[in-house]
């Protein structure tokens, strides 16, 4: 309850426009720690810096909520640039993509939903270069064309080059979780970072913790790639301890974590032999996912105070 209080606390401030322009014009320093860079050439050389630990890389194209389809189409553009950077530099491109900064819910001009035109284009040209695309999750308004989306695009490409996410703060997700089991789906499995009501989502960590784990076993048990998305030392335990009682081949699943958090730990579980991959964001647009990470961890506003003050 308390963490959720200081999520609910930190978002709402960040939200702020004073606040944004303040850190905006001087976080930049600070934002280093979670953002790889301002361009593709930093996120990639990232990626590679990360491999010499063993560790692969999700590219992330920072952005979100745009309202334009002129910039959804730009923001598309970048995305396909970044998939075409990636393969000329000798990686297999691994992106993840929010719908929203790519025109979901606006109309193409043949009345299809643009965020679904652009995701296809970006879904095919990481097909072609052996390449996969994970769809993020953005708040719950957003869910259910997200993971009707998902559906049409799994339809199209297959399940070995698009995947999405479920978030276990969500009460709906294990049963988005079950009507998704015919597409034999990949998944990422998070906790969840949104300011959400409590009608839609869990108040109490302890539940929250449990519905993940709930999540991971599942989709471990019904034999689809699962990818567990987290930080929580326990959690990992837990799914290690899982894997080996029933017999789930390291292939079968990888752990993700965010660019910046817990290094050490990736480090740990590559060197132990699993599969791990950092995800890389990068670009201009930083901020709505900088104060995300900021709100998930009370010793990061100090943070935050402290480098803006040295800065
Ligand atoms: P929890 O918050 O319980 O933290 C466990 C421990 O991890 C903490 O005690 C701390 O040590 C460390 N930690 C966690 N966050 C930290 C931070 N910001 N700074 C420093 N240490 C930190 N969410 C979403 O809604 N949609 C999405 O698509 C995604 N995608 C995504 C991809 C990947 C690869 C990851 C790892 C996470 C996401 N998330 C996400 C974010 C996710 O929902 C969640 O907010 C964060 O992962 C933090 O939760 P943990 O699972 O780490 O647990």
């Amino acid at each position: 309850m308390i963490d959720q209080l200081y999520r609910k606390a930190v978002l709402t401030v960040s939200g702020q426009k004073p606040v944004e322009s303040l850190v905006r014009s001087r976080g930049w320093g600070v934002a280093q720690r979670f953002v790889a860079g301002e361009d593709a050439t930093s996120a990639i050389r990232a990626v590679q810096d990360l491999h010499k630990d063993g560790i692969l890389g999700n590219l992330d194209l920072l952005g979100e909520f745009v309202t334009s389809p002129d910039t959804a189409n730009e923001f598309a553009a970048k995305v396909l640039g970044l998939l075409n950077d990636a393969h000329a530099a000798g990686l297999k491109p691994y992106v993840s993509v929010k719908l929203s900064s790519i025109g979901q819910g606006m109309t193409t001009p043949e009345g299809e939903d643009l965020g679904l035109s652009n995701a296809r284009r970006i879904v095919a040209r990481a097909k072609g270069y052996g390449g996969f695309v994970c769809l993020d999750m953005e708040d719950h308004p957003r869910v259910d064309v997200t993971l009707a989306q998902f559906r049409t695009l799994v339809g199209e490409f297959g399940h070995e080059h698009v995947g999405t996410v479920l978030q276990s703060y969500l009460y709906r997700s294990e049963g988005d979780w079950a009507d998704l089991q015919d597409l034999k789906p990949n998944l990422r499995i998070v906790k969840g970072a949104y300011l959400e009501p409590e009608t839609v989502a869990m108040p109490d960590k302890a539940d929250v913790d449990a519905a993940y784990r709930r999540l991971v076993y599942a989709q471990m048990k019904a034999g689809s790639y699962v990818n567990v998305a987290t930080h929580d030392e326990g959690i990992i335990a837990d799914v290690e301890h899982f894997a080996l009682a029933h017999g789930i081949a390291r292939e079968a699943f990888e752990f993700q974590m965010l660019y910046g958090i817990r290094r050490d730990l990736q480090k740990d579980l590559a060197a132990r032999g699993y599969r791990v991959r950092a995800y890389i964001p990068y670009g201009r647009d930083w901020y709505p996912y900088f104060s995300r990470r900021i709100a998930e961890r009370p010793a990061n506003v100090m943070f935050v105070l402290r480098g803006m003050l040295r800065g």
